[in-house]
């Protein structure tokens, strides 16, 4: 009997096809529950927590819970098609998105799909949004400004790139508002900015894009969007995406502002996936490692050494307080793995003491050292002279007769509070701030009636640019404070041109 080539070649064939599928029966699983967003598969041995697996219907899935007989999974999209008894394959890779400058400029939701109607993105790179964060020797010292453009911060609570700084408060009192005029006042500041939006209704994420497309400040901006309205899954992934896609800017040189807003709501999200995966429950019905989804997040926020490039990436993590309880669990723990925090007060708010930021609780620990020379001359005393306002200005409400140096101190104490407010979408170049505060620490405001002090300031910011350019520029390109004859020429000339109670 002779053998025929082509029936070798056949069996051949199928014994390499069979031998395929022997290797595949452990990455190969079964549905056998499912609802509520979760499955549990049967087969999934070889499985790994955190890998991307792929049901039948092609909707993704993340594998969490790693149990002896089944596996809990996270299903990333539409879950209702999904049935008991389909099939459910490992990927063998983690979850990834899409990352480069070509969605600078672009809405996306956590999985890197444009959301804002303007048509596919067209990445080349991707990068998974689980990263180990820069170790110890990759790191330097935080030493730059990032100027936030609010003089409050930039004065008092200074922000450094590479920092992560905390901004609290309660709801409706300008915690997004920080953010917005932050990320307008990069332009020209060689910043990348990429906002993070989680679980905020689809109009307020609407509007803040449109504030940043009027202010030019997109072009520069990825806006990662998980609404109120999306499963919890990608809630709890949209930080991991953004930061995902800033340190790809970060590690090419750059530097990077992201912007988590807020990381409440992504707790909360964390909380509903870890009670469906039948997580043992914690405080306030948190699962244990609530603490490290955080932890894990902002310390991925870095100032990169020389060696690496230098780039930076610094977070800017929100948290809602319910009635001002900064002690409370989430609060209090992502207190103590940030850099300082800015504490927005609603009574402050409603007092129209507007960005509401309560100078006394608000710090930032590495900030200081980014400051430049000329606002750190100008600002070093604010702080304490801000306290011992608030202190006296209590005291004062009783005492009747009070002696010349409070007087002097609670005048001066009023006019610090008045320039310290600013309106909304106005971030104010540093130049201006060091001229406004000079003018302020240097007693030229003493003078100058308490409603007058806003109109003075926006008067003088136009008759500098116009008197005084040279002035400005030297401060913005040395970062020193220039020669005092010349700073107090500057605000008394135009301190004569300047008409009171023009308003009244
Ligand atoms: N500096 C400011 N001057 C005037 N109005 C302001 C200022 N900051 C914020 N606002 C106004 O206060 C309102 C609430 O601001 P914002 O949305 O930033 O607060 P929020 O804390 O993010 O609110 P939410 O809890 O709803 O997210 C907005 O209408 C905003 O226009
Ligand atoms: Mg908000």
């Amino acid at each position: 009997m002779s053998i025929k080539a082509e029936e070798i070649s056949k069996l051949i064939k199928q014994q390499i096809e069979s031998f395929d599928s022997e290797i595949e029966v452990s990455d190969v699983g079964t549905v056998i529950e499912i609802g509520d967003g979760i499955a549990r598969a049967h087969g999934l041995d070889n499985v790994m927590s955190g890998e991307l697996v792929e049901f039948s219907n092609g909707t993704m899935g993340l594998a969490q819970n790693l149990e002896e007989s089944n596996v809990g999974i996270v299903i990333l999209g539409p879950y209702l098609e999904i049935k008991e008894g389909d099939e459910v394959r490992r990927t063998g890779r983690i979850m990834e998105v899409p990352v480069g400058e070509e969605l600078l400029g672009r809405v996306v939701n956590p999985l890197g799909q444009p959301i804002d109607g303007k048509g596919p993105v067209e990445t080349t790179k991707a990068r998974p949004i689980e990263a180990q964060a820069p170790g110890v020797m990759d790191r330097k010292s935080v030493h730059e400004p990032l100027q936030t453009g609010i003089k409050a911060i930039d004065a008092l609570v200074p922000i450094g790139r590479g920092q992560r700084e905390l901004i609290i408060g309660d709801r409706q009192t300008g915690k997004t508002t920080v953010a917005v005029d932050t990320i307008i006042n990069q332009k020209d500041q060689d910043m990348i900015c990429i906002y993070v939006a989680i679980g905020q209704k689809e109009s307020t994420v609407r509007s803040t894009v449109e504030t940043l497309r009027k202010h030019g400040a997109l072009d520069y901006t990825i806006v990662v969007s998980a609404g109120a309205s999306d499963p919890a899954p990608l809630l709890y992934l949209a930080p991991y995406a953004g930061v995902a896609m800033g340190e790809e800017f970060m590690y090419n040189g750059k530097h990077v502002t992201v912007v988590y807003d807020d990381l409440s709501k992504q707790a909360v999200a964390y909380r509903e996936l870890s009670l469906l995966l039948r997580r043992p429950p914690g405080r306030e019905a948190f699962p244990g490692d609530v603490f490290y989804i955080h932890s894990r997040l902002l310390e991925r926020a870095a100032k990169l050494s020389d060696d690496l490039g230098g780039g930076s990436l610094t977070a800017l993590p929100f948290v809602e307080t319910q009635a001002g309880d900064i002690a409370a669990y989430i609060p209090t723990n992502v207190i103590s793995i940030t850099d300082g925090q800015i504490f927005l007060q609603s009574d402050l708010f409603f007092s129209g003491v507007r960005p509401a930021i309560n100078a006394g609780l608000s710090v930032s620990r590495v900030g200081g050292s980014a400051q430049i020379k000329a606002m750190k001359k100008v600002a070093g005393t604010l702080r304490l002279d801000l306290a011992s306002f608030r202190e006296l200005e209590a005291f004062a409400q009783f005492g009747s007769d009070l002696d010349k140096s409070t007087q002097a101190k609670l005048n001066r104490g009023e006019r610090t509070v008045e320039v310290l407010k600013q309106g909304l979408n106005k971030p104010l170049d540093v130049e201006k701030q060091v001229m406004i505060f000079y003018a302020l620490t240097k007693g030229f405001l003493d003078d100058v009636a308490v409603e007058d002090i806003t109109r003075f300031e926006e008067e003088m910011n136009i008759w500098l640019d116009n008197n005084r350019k040279e002035l400005l520029n030297q401060i913005k390109e040395t970062g020193n404070l220039p020669e005092e004859n010349d700073m107090n020429d500057a605000i008394e000339s135009f301190k004569k041109t300047f008409l009171p109670g023009k308003n009244n």
